[in-house]
């Protein structure tokens, strides 16, 4: 590749991270393809490509910095529709009604949004009030992630250590734009920590692929970029070494389906979109060398709340005496928890989401009911694993045992 000028300069630079900053922000429709492969020497996970281009899942838009856009999830994988988000309901509702979703992209975006909340609160006669009263919307909008009440706590201490209004929106703006950068370099980590277990499994394969299962979206959708149980999964793949994926479907909302293979299929990873109750069978015949998946609350113990189904996979996992890998940023630690099944609260969805199917027929957006009018559906959107079941967490810090003592030696500034 040719490169000259100043993006010869800017390619020169050893620092990824400016690097790709600097990518980002660019304004020419540069060839963004062939910078990626000159730089493919230097680390192992490259930003997340839509057709060509970088994207994250939620940013503010240089050309209109007082709002935010994300990537509308609900679309996908038939329509790639951004939103503009200029409130705080209009936030409280992109994550309510799941436009944005996944632990970390709940997390940046309430980030996000508690900037916002902090420039309506300004215009209110008693700001701390009205920015409490905005701060517990979001908080409302989805029980079990725990990113979310991270990134309001986050949020609220650091409002909270400036005076003076246009210093208070200035530091939530800064958060929020923190949140989300960390969250990005932190499934970066997870992606290199993770690859070391893939890579392992590969030496065994003599060139095969590493077949690894996973269940719903923990993916760069999932989260700002690179995703927690995909990450290594790119990283693999960047890489060179074979990798495909068994990509649960996930009912109800099917996240897997529309959502995870949409991303495999933009990086180029190889996949299949499997039932949910296909798992079982295609790990007792040896179809299945891992399973990884994200989480959405970890408990200090070990235990993880995951998308509905999880459980089922980790149970036939250890059956099949296979590895069951959980991958998670710090941020879905919830530090208080001991005890996944009894204290975090499971969301309950709309029974709609289980009695009816979304699709889309001739371009239009179509639901379509599969239930007897009359039977009643249930639909409670995540369950918990316990950590007896889970090998191993791979987190932005290293991979540790899901176990408590194994967990604060990561984290000891926990203890
Ligand atoms: O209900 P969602 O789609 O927000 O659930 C989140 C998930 O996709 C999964 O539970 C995921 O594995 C954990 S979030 C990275």
């Amino acid at each position: 590749m040719e490169i000259s000028g100043s993006r010869a300069r800017l390619f020169a630079c050893r620092d990824r991270t400016l690097i790709i900053e600097r990518l980002r922000r660019s304004p020419l429709p540069i060839d963004y393809l062939s910078a990626i492969d000159y730089l493919k020497g230097f680390e192992t996970i490259f930003p997340m490509l839509v057709d060509g281009h970088p994207f994250r899942t939620v940013w503010i838009p240089e050309e209109d910095p007082e709002i935010v856009r994300i990537i509308d999830q609900r679309r996908l994988p038939f329509a790639f529709i951004l939103e503009d988000l200029k409130t705080t309901d209009d936030v409280a509702t992109a994550i309510q009604d799941m436009w944005v979703r996944g632990a970390g992209c709940i997390g940046a975006t309430t980030g996000f949004g508690m900037w916002l909340a902090v420039k309506e609160a300004a215009l209110e006669r008693d700001f701390d009030e009205a920015l409490r009263r905005l701060a517990d919307k979001l908080l409302s909008t989805r029980p079990t992630a725990m990113n979310l009440s991270w990134a309001i706590d986050r949020q609220c201490q650091a409002i909270g250590r400036v005076d003076g209004i246009p210093e208070k929106i200035e530091v939530a703006r800064m958060t929020a734009q923190a949140i989300a950068d960390e969250d990005a370099t932190a499934c970066r980590s997870i992606g290199e920590h993770g690859f070391g277990i893939l890579k392992k499994i590969a030496e065994t394969k003599k060139g095969e692929p590493v077949n690894v299962l996973t269940h719903c979206n923990a993916g760069w959708l999932a989260f700002v970029d690179h995703g927690s149980a995909t990450a290594p999964i790119y990283a693999a793949h960047d890489k060179g070494i074979p990798v495909h994926v068994w990509v649960d479907e996930t009912r109800p909302r099917n996240q897997g389906a529309r959502l995870t293979a949409w991303e495999l299929s933009k990086h180029g990873v190889a996949h299949t979109v499997i039932v949910d109750n296909a798992g079982g069978h295609l790990m007792r015949t040896g179809q299945v060398d891992l399973v990884i998946t994200g989480t959405d609350r970890t408990t200090y113990t070990g235990d993880v709340c995951n998308k509905i189904g999880t459980y089922l996979k980790a149970v036939a996992a250890n059956d099949c005496d296979l590895p069951f890998y959980v991958a998670l940023p710090s941020s879905t630690f919830d530090w208080q928890v001991r005890d996944g099944l009894r204290e975090v609260p499971i969301e309950e969805r709309s029974s709609q989401e289980v009695s009816h199917v979304e699709g889309f027929l001739d371009g239009t957006e179509t639901s379509i009911r599969i239930l007897p009018e009359e039977s009643a559906s249930s639909n409670p959107a995540f369950d918990v694993t316990p950590a007896r079941l889970i090998t191993g967490l791979i987190t932005e810090r290293g991979v540790c045992d899901a176990g408590e003592e194994s967990i604060l030696d990561l984290f000891p500034e926990k203890r």
